[in-house]
């Protein structure tokens, strides 16, 4: 229950365009004896898309936990909000103005919806959501504001209809769209996806697209992702690893006519040609600049 105790932080709304820069490099990650990442770097420019993608085991969810605190790098820099940290903490990511989904869903079964997304807005809760749980004295005011705060983020998602439900009782294309509200109700200024996409369906995941090019007006997204027209339809730039190397970066059109990133979807085992074809026939058309 620790992040919920925290001090809710200073309240940082963006009425302007989005600032904040998370530089990763040169970042070296060993399990062991395993180089699982080396010498990678990565940028996400304020207000910018930034897809992850490489064939299976290329060390993409390694780079997405060094982003997110939940691994340290054995070397390297890494630079939020101009500021130079040895690593970024996963109990203080909300206060840093981070905010993840990690592949799976991760709600709390015992909590309603609602309350779900009211624990990812605890940051701006004055009186603290732990309070409300344990039914402490607290200001009914900031409780309401908190309340509209959650239901306006599952709104956006178009999940309100469900905010009395426990998630165990929901599809698991509904729990996924609680789980970005839960994210996005703290009014991150980097979002962390990884493969947000997973279990939806053609028109689910072009909602999702839509979704994500309509908050980069507020954020910056970091996106780890399998499914190319995904990838390449909302991303501004992309980073392509291959067993734990950067092999290619740069817009998705560069990254589309870059022989490499063919080579090394061609030579992965698992999906090939499924994660091939979608990288040769996506269109990489932009609609947002
Ligand atoms: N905690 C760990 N301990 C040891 N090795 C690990 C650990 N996590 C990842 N690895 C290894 O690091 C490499 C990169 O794994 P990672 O999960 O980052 O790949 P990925 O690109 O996310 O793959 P996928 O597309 O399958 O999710 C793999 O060889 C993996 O086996
Ligand atoms: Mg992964």
């Amino acid at each position: 229950m620790g992040p919920l105790a925290q001090p809710t932080g200073s309240q940082k709304t963006h009425d302007t365009a989005p600032t904040a820069r998370l530089e990763m490099t040169g970042i070296n990650v060993a399990f062991g004896g395993v180089l699982a990442l080396t010498d990678v770097s990565l940028t996400v420019e304020p207000g910018q898309v930034h897809g992850l993608i490489g064939p299976n085991g290329a060390g993409k969810t390694t780079l997405f936990n060094v982003a997110c605190g939940l691994v340290r790098p054995t070397s390297g820099r890494i630079v939020w909000r101009d500021r130079e940290l040895a690593r970024l903490r996963p109990d203080k990511l909300t206060s840093m103005g981070i905010a993840r989904t990690l592949q799976g869903v991760g709600l709390f079964p015992g909590m309603t919806v609602l309350e779900n997304v009211m624990v990812g807005a605890h940051r701006h809760a004055k009186a603290g959501f732990l309070s409300a749980l344990l039914a402490l004295p607290t200001s009914d005011k900031d409780e309401r504001l908190l309340r509209e705060r959650a239901m306006r983020a599952l709104t956006e998602l178009g999940a309100e209809a469900y905010a009395g439900r426990y998630p165990g009782s929901l599809p698991y294309p509904v729990q996924k769209r609680v789980a970005l509200a839960r994210a996005l109700v703290s009014e991150p200024e980097l979002l962390l996806l990884d493969e947000p996409a997973s279990g939806l369906s053609e028109d689910e995941m072009t909602e999702l697209g839509e979704l994500i090019l309509s908050v980069t007006g507020r954020m910056s997204v970091l996106l780890v992702e399998h499914h190319m027209d995904l990838v390449m339809r909302v991303c501004d730039r992309i980073t392509v690893l291959d067993s734990g190397k950067q092999i290619a970066a740069g817009t998705p059109a560069e990254v589309q006519a870059n022989p490499a990133v063919t080579e090394a979807y061609l030579g992965d085992a698992v999906d090939v040609e499924a994660d091939a074809a979608e990288l040769t026939h996506a269109d990489g058309g932009r609609t947002h600049g």
